[in-house]
């Protein structure tokens, strides 16, 4: 096996730690690619048949989130194998592997094997609250492992996962998170939108057109200035804890 390489779009976290760990169960040392830093996003990245990625998501709306740019523009396989990666807050994440899995073979990848994982909810600490937790850990890296003794048992075979074309449609949530008065004008949320739905000149505003509701300014504010506020954010979050904390769901695996 060439070089592994882990590769995250994760505004606030539960992503990064699952396909960290994926990659920890099929390589002692592995590069990382954070797709939500936007100049990273920007920059080109070359993979052979021989290196194997592992490439990771969190679930909107039962899809891939849609950012302004494509996601995956930079990241070109020769045929190069693709761990995917899928990580929802404990809804579903219904034609989301689908739809990474086709971005992904567009880019020259093919799938060698993908899992969904529960992560806390961006819009509430009550859904899947602490979750990835220590287990869900070692189960992704036992995934890797397991994958990385599979394929090189059965060699090249490209692996299924559901979903449905065309895709789940959606409505954008109705609030966006904006700076209150205890802003500085520090600048580090336009830095860390992944989306460039903040202006460093004018911080406490969102452009509601770009952003794409991950809450990563908001976890990124040194001052906790940044907020979703409003009644309907307060509803929709009560709405999704009344339904979404019944039971916990478990990973779903899809190996070779
Ligand atoms: C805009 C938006 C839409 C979401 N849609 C879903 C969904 O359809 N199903 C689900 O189970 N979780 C959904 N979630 C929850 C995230 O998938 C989950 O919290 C994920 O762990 C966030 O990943 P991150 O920690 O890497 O940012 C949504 C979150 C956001 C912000």
């Amino acid at each position: 096996m060439g070089n592994v390489t882990a590769i995250y779009f994760s505004p606030t976290g539960g992503t990064k730690q699952y396909v960290c760990a994926v990659a920890r169960g099929l390589a002692e040392k592995f590069e990382e690619i954070d797709l939500a830093n936007r100049e990273a996003r920007g920059q080109e990245h070359e993979f052979s048949a021989e290196d194997l990625v592992v490439v990771g998501v969190p679930v909107y709306y039962g899809r891939v989130p849609q950012l302004p740019d494509e996601m995956l523009r930079g990241l070109h396989g020769n045929h190069t194998p693709a761990v995917l990666v899928a990580v929802y807050g404990n809804r579903e994440f219904d034609d989301a592997l689908l739809e990474l899995s086709d971005l992904c073979e567009k880019q020259g990848f093919y799938c060698a094997g993908a899992g969904a994982f529960i992560a806390q909810h961006t819009f509430s600490e009550k859904i899947a609250g602490g979750r990835p937790d220590a287990e869900d850990l070692k189960l992704a890296k036992k995934f890797g492992r397991g994958l990385k003794l599979a394929m090189a048992k059965k060699g090249e075979r490209k692996v299924s996962v559901p979903g449905n074309r065309p895709y789940r449609t959606f409505e954008v949530a109705p609030f966006t998170p904006k700076g209150s008065k205890k802003c500085t004008g520090c600048g580090v949320c336009a830095r860390e939108c992944p989306a460039g739905a903040i202006a460093q000149e004018k911080p406490r505003e969102t452009d509601a057109a770009k952003c794409i509701r991950c809450l990563a300014c908001v976890k990124a504010c040194p001052a906790q200035a940044r907020k979703v506020g409003g009644p309907i954010y307060g509803v929709v979050a009560r709405k999704l804890e009344k339904e979404l904390t019944k039971t916990e769901k478990e990973a779903r695996l899809f190996l070779p």
